[in-house]
């Protein structure tokens, strides 16, 4: 069998690189080398791995249960022969929510529960542009400066999908819309702690991106100011940002908990196709609160104000406040 070699990315923070492992057929002790250098890394390449769909969702059931398995991130459909359709319009809602994945973010705060990890495998890819980035927010909270740390240790703010699409880009988007990867546009907002430790580490990092919003106890322009200026800060040094220049058959998988990502611009008349897999959040630690808790009801509220202002503020935005009609 093939040495297992993890290869630190270089002059970077975190992440490595894997080889000499096939994530098809890994037994348990090949497993526990990878999900150790997933904990220490936070972000593992893999290349030439050639994943399908199922093979991609039957690798991160390992992490844990699924949001969802091997699904597109894609701006093409696969058809039932193998082949894929033209790309899709950039003003369908799907576009939209693929464009929002352009803005810094970790998965799914938005949702009750947060992801533990998620991973993609490139399968078509365009010549230019369409890479995905990472950043360490384990490194930049080590690195903060000490009055901004004790500025936001006890502070939390909201996340929400119909919150980050319509400040990044002036996307309204109905609930329950088709095409937007589930039901992410439900009017809930989730309050979640700007400091996070994690669950299986005890490392403290910082938590934030494009869905955090409102945080409580400040005016909505400090507000703005504190989480932008703390992701600009994330990002402003190379040390902690990792840009993956997709090939096809590579994977990466990376740790939500303390990993930003984005999507990188392309042409989006060229087609590109990732198969993308979720793993959910251990309740434990990533359950913010249930839709149904009193506690909800804050975060509605805060949604529904925010969005009002952004109805307005956010018109010069690509989408121009409107709502896809497909
Ligand atoms: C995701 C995501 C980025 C990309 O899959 O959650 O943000 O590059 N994807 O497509
Ligand atoms: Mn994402």
């Amino acid at each position: 069998m093939a040495v297992i070699t993890v290869t630190p990315l270089e002059g970077k923070t975190f992440g490595a690189t894997v080889t000499g492992v096939d994530l098809r057929s890994l037994d348990d002790a090949a497993f526990d080398r990878i999900r150790a250098a997933f904990l220490e890394y936070g972000l593992l390449v893999f290349p030439g791995q050639d994943l399908d769909e199922k093979a991609s969702a039957d690798f991160g059931r390992r992490f844990g249960e699924l949001e969802f398995g091997g699904q597109a991130l894609a701006n093409v459909r696969k058809l039932k022969d193998g082949t894929y359709s033209e790309v899709l319009d950039v003003d369908t809602q799907l576009m939209r929510t693929n464009l929002g994945n352009e803005g810094w973010h970790t998965d799914s705060t938005y949702k009750p529960i947060a992801s533990k990890c998620a991973m993609l495998s490139a399968v078509i890819v365009p010549d230019e542009g369409g890479e995905t980035e990472f950043a360490d927010l384990r490194a930049a909270y080590a690195e903060l400066d000490e009055a901004t740390r004790d500025r936001i240790a006890d502070l939390s703010a909201y996340h929400s999908t119909n919150f980050s699409q319509a400040n990044d880009l002036g996307d309204f988007p109905d609930s329950n819309v088709e095409g937007a990867y589930g039901t992410v546009y439900h009017g809930e907002a989730y309050l979640r702690p700007l400091v996070k430790v994690h669950p299986e580490t005890g490392i403290p990092n910082l938590f934030v991106g494009r869905h955090a919003f409102g945080i409580p106890g400040l005016p909505r322009a400090e507000s703005r100011e504190l989480v932008r200026s703390l992701v600009e800060f994330v990002v402003s040094d190379e040390h902690r940002v990792y840009r993956q220049e997709w090939q096809p058959g590579d994977t990466v998988i990376w740790d939500n908990r303390f990993v930003l990502h984005r999507a990188c611009e392309y042409d989006y008349r060229k087609p590109r196709y990732l198969i993308g897999t979720r793993v959910a959040g251990d309740a434990s630690s990533e359950l913010a609160y249930l839709p149904d808790d009193p506690r909800a009801e804050a975060g509605r509220q805060a949604l529904a104000q925010e969005l009002e202002i952004l109805r307005i503020e956010a018109r010069d935005r690509r989408y121009g406040a409107t709502t896809a009609t497909r």
